[in-house]
């Protein structure tokens, strides 16, 4: 390992400091690009060793300018993202919608060749191609916060970015950590996936102390950073409990799979239409044709219930096992009813993130989920970062 030196945006964040902290602690040399130098030095903790090789860069990512950021990254092995919206309104439609993304391009079109770019992900962004076709009632989810959510929008964005034609140009590693949630300390204790098969109806999470670990590993482990060099790894936490026996074998997805079986057939009733799609998803789920939720999402689709609804009709009918007669679109009572169910899903969806907004701003809050909640909660990742852990 030799002491290299990396430039950390979002780094008053609650995963960014950690980076920055572990990576100060370990030698390295650090460039904090921050809105706040105060904010920065206020979230080191008194024990941060090597703080002169700390330097403060005092600016808003979203307003440096090309030259400012070269010079910034001239010298540096390493750039870590660890971007997050402000989980306010403002901060999530109004202002900088796309800030992940644009940083994302930003950063790496300034930064030297011989630099590699770590981006802060989440699990809720697919790695198409090589994560395995999430169920119906994921999709679903994933497909309205895409609109409802700018964040998950802009998290997609920056990972389609990496993994489209500029992308291919660059040295890069998404991580993709499930719920995070705040320790005392890292564990060191998370499996490493290449694929994203943990449900997002279970109960997995990381801290972000272990996420903020992992990147420590990627930049200062050669072997680990060829490793996952243009992959999009999931980093999922293992409770204490379960440390023993996941150490030798991962568990990550146990007990995931019957919540989200349950989750979805709840979603299925809300939102689908018909008798045939409420039954119990066939084996032929993983077959079906290619999603083009991605492709959606890229056009900016400007109505997002009718191809909703689309979506839905064509998952409808993939798994209930259409027959060759079978014809959807001439089924008017199908749509009609869509449309009316679609329309109260979202409502009940908006509700339920103004809830969870307002849960998330109670730092005394416990999460008992009530009868409701399992039916949409809406997993958090997905929502972007969540306030009580600073
Ligand atoms: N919450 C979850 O369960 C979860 C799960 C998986 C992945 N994620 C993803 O993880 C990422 C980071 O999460 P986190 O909790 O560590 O983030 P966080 O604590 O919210 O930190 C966000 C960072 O971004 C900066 N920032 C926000 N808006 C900015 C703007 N307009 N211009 C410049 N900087 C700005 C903040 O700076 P200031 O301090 O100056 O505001 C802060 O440093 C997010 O992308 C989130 O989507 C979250």
């Amino acid at each position: 390992m030799y002491p290299t030196k990396v430039l950390v945006v979002g780094a008053t964040g609650a995963t960014g400091k950690h980076v920055v902290q572990m990576m100060l602690d370990q030698g390295h040399a650090v460039i904090a690009l921050v809105r706040s130098k105060e904010s920065m030095l206020s979230k080191l903790n008194d024990k941060t060793k090597n703080i002169d090789r700390l330097e403060i860069s005092e600016g808003s990512i979203t307003q440096m300018k090309h030259e400012q950021l070269v010079e910034l990254t001239k010298d540096c092995d390493y750039v870590v993202s660890c971007l997050g919206h402000n989980m306010t309104f403002k901060g999530m439609f109004v202002k900088d919608r796309r800030l992940v993304a644009d940083a994302c391009k930003k950063l790496t079109k300034a930064m030297p060749a011989s630099c590699k770019f770590l981006l802060m992900g989440s699990d809720g962004v697919a790695h198409k191609g090589v994560d395995p076709k999430r169920k119906l009632g994921e999709r679903a989810i994933i497909f309205m916060l895409r609109y409802l959510i700018p964040p998950h929008a802009d998290n997609e964005k920056a990972a389609a970015y990496l993994l489209g034609p500029d992308g291919k140009k660059l040295d890069w590693v998404i991580v993709r950590p499930t719920n995070l949630v705040d320790a005392e300390e890292a564990s060191g204790k998370y499996t490493i996936s290449e694929k994203a098969e943990v449900s997002l109806f279970g109960d997995t999470s990381i801290s972000r102390n272990d996420v903020a670990h992992f990147f420590v590993e990627l930049m200062t482990k050669e072997e680990t950073y060829s490793k996952y060099q243009h992959k999009m790894p999931v980093v999922v936490g293992i409770p204490e409990e379960q440390s023993p026996k996941a150490d030798s074998e991962p568990t990550e997805t146990e007990g995931a799979e019957s919540e989200a079986t349950e989750a979805e057939d709840n979603l299925r009733r809300e939102l689908l239409l018909d008798a045939e799609a409420e039954s119990e998803p066939t084996e032929t789920e993983d077959t079906e044709s290619e999603p083009t939720e991605t492709e959606e999402a890229e056009s900016e689709a400007t109505e997002p219930e009718d191809n909703l609804r689309r979506e839905l009709l064509l998952d409808a009918e993939a798994e209930s096992e259409p027959t060759e007669t079978e014809d959807t679109e001439s089924e008017p009572t199908e749509t009609e009813e869509a449309e009316s169910e679609t329309t109260e899903a979202e409502d009940n969806l908006r509700r339920e993130l103004l809830l969870d907004a307002e849960a998330d701003s109670d730092p005394t809050e416990t999460e008992e989920p009530t009868e409701t909640d399992d039916r949409f909660r809406i997993p958090r990742r997905l929502a972007a970062s969540a306030p009580e852990r600073k």
